[in-house]
């Protein structure tokens, strides 16, 4: 089973340009997308779908999403708007006001949770959202991926990180700590691949189809705009997790031309021949 990811779309930045830089950076990852053999089975999109949460943006989307051959199952991030996204990709998604719900795929189980407050950039997750999850967590025993915008994780990296100590992240930890059953947490928002341990599980970020943000691990400070770099464009990124049977493996991948340095060709063929014989 194949799990493709794409995060941080931000659809409409330029709201004039319909062949806007966003838009050509996730229409190449896309077709990365479409281009595997086998196709994913389904498609998370995880949150900051658009820029300004436009219903235009929304619709320009989903006109995507529809014509694709697998599900796609999205999750609200800080610069959506819910009342808009949920008016194009489905109310059914809402439970208890919030963009939040349960998809089974196959094997697994992926519960996709809303963890944005109006007016905030970071996270946001409260007692009611907190009884929800733990109530989702204790249906079922299945292996289970939990799908947020916001990763609860102290990254180190300048702007783009979270205090470990925040109620919100102590509130997530302790409904996830103690579900051997969640084998993965699923996030956007840092604009970055990035990998952790995390409440006794393994948390993944997917980088954006949007531009990056620039690893700097420097402290910042609010009153010198010292001129670093913030926000680069590295090709655009995407996800994709490899269900084993037994364990979900995560790679991460890159939309656009690429130069090919080596083909399965004659050349090739003795390093390959000798790889599958030592496999066995
Ligand atoms: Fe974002
Ligand atoms: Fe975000």
């Amino acid at each position: 089973m194949l799990i493709a990811q794409v995060t941080d779309i931000h659809l409409g930045f330029q709201p004039d340009d319909p062949a806007e830089l966003n838009r050509r950076r996730f229409d190449d990852v896309m077709a990365s997308l479409l281009a595997l053999e086998p196709r994913p089975d389904v498609l998370l999109a995880t949150g900051d779908l658009a820029e300004s949460g436009s219903i235009a943006s929304y619709r320009s989307l989903k006109t995507v999403f529809d014509a694709l051959p697998f599900p796609v199952l999205p999750a609200i991030g800080n610069h959506d708007v819910r009342r808009n996204f949920t008016s194009v990709f489905g109310r059914e998604r809402m439970d208890g006001g919030y963009v939040q719900y349960v998809a089974e795929a196959g094997p697994l189980r992926i519960i996709v949770l809303d963890t944005v407050e109006e007016g905030l950039h970071g996270g946001a997750f409260d007692n009611g959202r907190a009884a929800w999850l733990a109530a989702a967590l204790a249906a079922s025993s299945k292996p289970t991926i939990v799908v947020l915008h916001h990763p609860p994780i102290e990254t180190g990296n300048g702007w783009m990180t979270e205090r470990s100590d925040a109620p919100w992240v102590r509130r997530l930890h302790d409904v996830v700590a103690g579900h051997r059953h969640v084998i993965r947490l699923l996030s956007g928002h840092l604009h970055r691949a990035i990998v952790t341990n995390w409440a006794g599980t393994t948390l993944a970020v997917c980088p954006s189809t949007a531009p990056q943000v620039a690893i700097d691990f420097r402290a910042l400070d609010a009153d010198d705009p010292d001129g670093r770099d913030m926000v680069i464009a590295e090709a655009p990124g995407f996800a994709l997790h490899y269900w084993t049977g037994t364990d979900l493996v995560t790679h991460f991948g890159s939309g656009g031309e690429h130069p090919v340095l080596a083909r399965y060709n004659a050349r090739m063929q003795p390093t390959v021949r000798h790889i599958l014989a030592e496999r066995g």
